[in-house]
């Protein structure tokens, strides 16, 4: 069963009288995912030989071959020219082992070095680049919706809550709700990126070593610094070398950033149906039926939703992953890996396509004044309008209640009932309580911090127009 192969890994030499059996290499091999860690693999494994040197492990022209030898290998990867070994497992040991075909000192770069701290820190480097990718496409999903309601900042539609039509809010603010979303989803990046950027090296397998490692000038080397550019480095080997936290963090950031998407698309899908007739879609981001020739769906919007699914799903699978695993590494968290990329593929094209669709949405300025025309829109202003005549506002809620009700009888909208049927329902109806119903003097009264009103709205969009401008 157990066949020997020509590929060798290192990490089975000595101990093994053979290689593994072809289908548990198969089974056990990352090689087929990891190897998209190949260029932070080599990054780490320049600094940790320029560290060598540096404590005198490495000779100088040792350091040298084995930082020349990376490099090439690196563009041979780049260049879709190298090929990978399944029998070497995972993208450490293929690199590994070119480097040692290539340069004897090669042999030496694994010095107080294990893959477990390897993987963890490939997988640091990675998602710190990623992360950074990630935010600056959120900011230009951000503008987009800023933009778009910067075109159309006049146009007013309903407000829904329970999908029910409630109040009027400019079309804007609806927008920058999500903005406002995205920003905190930023912010949950930007501060899970402060525990990603930690410098794991030196925490060898699981103890540390006993080789004169200098744990700071790798960290520095790699860039894991703080603001003060003082070295970050984990506190604790076996911690270092156990905990995935910091992709779950990430999966999680994720999550909640696709939840985000999601509800944006689902307003977007239903905004663009004959029904609502708010917005339409630029024909290149929709698709038509197979069968049906009048269709036009909003598949990226569906499919965005769509995704959150998986992206949830992949962050259960992280923690479920890690919750019964006794310290400290253990194989499973190998299983990290394919959720964490397909966290951050998802996300990444699901926000960029996001913000290319978004720059082909048209607002239907006619059906959205018709939906916001609505009187009943303005039943709360109304109540409200008694309520600054003295009557409470439970007692306020009542009556305009009823005038509803009235209309609803009549088949009339509310702005239409006369002075007589307002005055049977309550005598403080009088008929200057109409003049509620200007929907522009509406806008204008809804003045507070954070509210829908024209000019409320107009330095919300300036605000943010300015700082992702920047
Ligand atoms: N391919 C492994 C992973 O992704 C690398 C670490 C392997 N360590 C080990 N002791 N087998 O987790």
């Amino acid at each position: 069963m157990a066949k020997k192969t020509n590929h060798q890994p290192p990490a089975r030499s000595g101990r093994f009288s053979a290689g593994a059996a072809r289908e548990a290499n198969a089974y056990t091999a990352s090689i087929g995912f990891d190897h998209r860690l190949a260029a932070h693999d080599i990054t780490g494994s320049i600094a940790h030989a320029r560290m060598l040197h540096h404590v005198g492990l490495l000779t100088k022209s040792e350091a040298t071959s084995i930082v020349r030898g990376l490099n090439a290998i690196g563009r041979k990867i780049a260049a879709g020219r190298f090929r990978w070994k399944r029998e070497l497992e995972d993208v450490h040991m293929n690199i590994e082992a070119e480097l040692t075909r290539r340069v004897p000192a090669g042999a030496k770069l694994h010095t107080g070095r294990s893959r477990n701290e390897q993987v963890a820190l490939d997988t640091r480097l990675w998602l710190r680049d990623e992360i950074c990718s990630l935010a600056n496409e959120l900011h230009l999903l951000q503008l987009a919706l800023v933009e778009l309601g910067e075109k159309y900042r006049d146009v007013i539609i309903p407000g829904y809550t329970h999908l029910q039509r409630a109040q009027p809010v400019l079309l804007a603010h609806h927008l920058l709700a999500y903005v406002e979303m995205f920003e905190r989803d930023y912010e949950r990046l930007l501060d899970c990126l402060v525990r990603v950027n930690v410098c794991p090296l030196g925490s060898g397998a699981i103890a540390g070593s006993t080789l004169p490692l200098d744990r700071e000038f790798v960290a520095r080397e790699l860039g894991f610094v703080d603001a003060r550019h003082r070295p970050v480095l984990t506190q604790n080997s076996m911690d270092a070398v156990a905990d995935r936290d910091f992709v779950v963090e990430f999966c999680a950031a994720a999550a909640l950033l696709a939840v985000h998407q999601s509800r944006l698309c689902e307003d977007l899908a239903l905004w663009s149906t004959v029904e609502f007739g708010f917005i339409r879609i630029g024909d290149a981001y929709t698709t038509g039926s197979s069968l049906m020739p009048q269709k036009k769906n909003p598949d990226i919007a569906e499919l965005t939703r769509g995704k959150a699914g998986r992206v949830i799903g992949n962050l259960v699978s992280v923690l479920t992953m890690l919750k019964g695993l006794p310290l400290t590494y253990n194989s499973d968290m190998q299983e990290d890996k394919e959720r964490l990329f397909d966290t951050v593929d998802t996300a990444r094209s699901s926000v960029c396509i996001l913000t290319a669709m978004l720059h082909h949405v048209d607002v239907n300025r006619r059906a959205c004044a018709a939906a916001a025309s609505d009187p009943g829109l303005l039943a709360t202003d109304l109540a409200d309008w008694l309520v600054q005549k003295g009557m409470p506002f439970r007692q306020a809620h009542h009556v305009v209640g009823e005038l509803v009700a009235l209309a609803e009888t009549k088949g009339r909208p509310l702005n239409k009932l006369t002075p007589a049927e307002l005055r049977k329902v309550d005598k403080a109806l009088t008929p200057a309580a109409l003049r509620v119903f200007d929907l522009g003097a509406a806008m204008q009264r809804r003045h507070g911090i954070g509210s829908p009103s024209v000019k409320e709205v107009r330095r919300q969009l300036d605000r943010w127009h300015k700082s992702l401008r920047h």
